[in-house]
């Protein structure tokens, strides 16, 4: 275990307690368990705060890919390894993958850039809609001074930010503001941990394939079908549910993403068996090439479109007090009915608006990553948005 971690982690839990450390980096009792819950006292004055600058990761954007055709995934530098006990993953079948495969670090802890490479690379998904979605990611569940999020639970390696102005933060697995309810193989967080696969409920989905997909190929009926059946299902089971814009937005995204994303471009379709080795074994199929186009925001409305369709209306709302669900309207979204809503509904009530108050390093963080969720949007003619959100949850 000792050879992963940094120099300065290895002195803090060998040494006295009263080392010189970072206020910050009481975010690693997540791994080391109660011994190092008592750990290393922060230091104070300004040695402190310039130690603590200095971690401070300045954003670099990586260069767009320059092929962006098909090609075979993955290429000889990224074999498969099943995960080891410390390494994090989460809700993410994708990133996922993408961490057992080495493009993104393998122990599921990532930074921007490298969350936008490793997306670009072996998925093709656009650069502008790769950097959109990781900045939110880094942004609501991630700590933007350090510029890391874990792709699944609490590490180390992503502690609170300094006096944990926006609480701790708890990785993509942590319900909320990314993570949410009507998943296709995650439970809703009201019935359980919401970041875990769940076979029972892939079966489930499997036997959508059976009765509407084209022989053994995934086709867009088949996910129509399969997330209307959830829908209703936690619409009737789920007292607490919460499916605002922004995550039925998602919600569809994702179901677009397993048709458009996880297909086999030498064969030009997803087989059963292709999506069982993504879902399952969170691993690139054999003989798998990543799509012939970049996947950008107008492909991934046109197929939330098909999938949706007119045929079955699923609406954005939330669970009230009651336990009635209250659809969205402009009484909670100003931009209702428009692409806007899933912008705001993301940012405003969704990430700390705390974050707007810090300064340096931090705050230039903070504006990359809202630069990049509106350059996500600003083809719609949305107006930029600031976090407005409460800090903590
Ligand atoms: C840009 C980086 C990405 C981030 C930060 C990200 C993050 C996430 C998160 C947090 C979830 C959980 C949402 C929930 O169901 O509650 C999720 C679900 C999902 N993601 Fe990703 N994702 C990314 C890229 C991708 C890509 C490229 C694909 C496909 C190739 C993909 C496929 C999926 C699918 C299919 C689900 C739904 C799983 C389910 O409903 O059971 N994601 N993603
Ligand atoms: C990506 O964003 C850049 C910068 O705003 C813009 O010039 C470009 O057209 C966008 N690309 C797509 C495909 O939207």
């Amino acid at each position: 275990m000792f050879q992963q971690l940094p120099l300065f982690i290895l002195l803090a839990t060998t040494l006295a307690p009263s080392l010189a450390f970072p206020s910050y980096a009481q975010g690693f009792e997540a791994r080391e368990g109660p011994k190092a819950r008592e750990g290393p006292k922060a230091r104070e004055g300004p040695k402190a705060k310039e130690e603590f600058e200095a971690r401070a990761a300045k954003i670099v954007l990586p260069t767009p890919q320059a092929y962006t055709g098909p090609k075979k995934i993955p290429d000889e530098h990224h074999p498969y390894r099943a995960p080891g006990p410390g390494d994090r993953r989460g809700p993410c079948p994708a990133l996922n993958t993408l961490a057992n495969h080495g493009y993104l670090p393998r122990n599921g802890i990532a930074s921007l850039a490298e969350l936008i490479s490793a997306n670009t690379e072996a998925f093709n998904l656009g650069y502008n809609f790769s950097s959109g979605v990781s900045a939110l990611a880094i942004l609501g569940r991630g700590n933007p001074f350090l510029d890391k999020v874990s792709i699944g639970g609490e590490h180390w390696m992503v502690p609170p930010l300094k006096e944990r102005i926006d609480g701790v933060p708890g990785g993509l697995s942590k319900h909320g503001r990314f993570e949410g309810d009507i998943s296709m193989t995650r439970q809703d967080a009201a019935f359980g941990d919401p970041a875990v696969f769940q076979p029972a409920m892939y079966e489930n989905m499997l036997t959508y394939v059976d009765k509407f997909g084209d022989g053994d190929i995934v086709t867009d009926t088949v996910l129509a079908e399969y997330r209307q059946d959830i829908y209703t299902t936690s619409l009737a089971n789920n007292p607490t549910l919460v499916w605002h814009a922004g995550r039925t937005g998602f919600s569809y995204g994702e179901a677009g993403f397993i048709l458009n994303s996880f297909r086999n471009s030498r064969t030009g379709h997803l087989t059963r068996q292709e999506m069982t080795t993504f879902f399952t074994e969170e691993r690139f199929p054999e003989n798998w090439y990543r799509r012939e186009s970049p996947l950008e925001f107008a492909d991934v409305q046109r197929a939330v479109a098909a999938i949706r369709g007119p045929v079955y209306p699923a609406f954005a709302g939330a669970k009230n007090e009651e336990g009635v669900y209250v659809r969205d309207s402009l009484d909670n979204n100003p931009y209702f009915g428009t692409v806007c809503a899933v912008y705001y509904d993301l940012l405003v009530p969704n990430i700390a608006g705390v974050l707007l108050e810090t300064k340096g390093q931090l705050r230039e963080n903070v504006d990359v990553y809202l630069e990049e969720m509106f350059n996500l949007f600003r083809p719609f003619e949305c107006p930029r948005m600031e976090p407005e959100g409460v800090a903590g949850l």
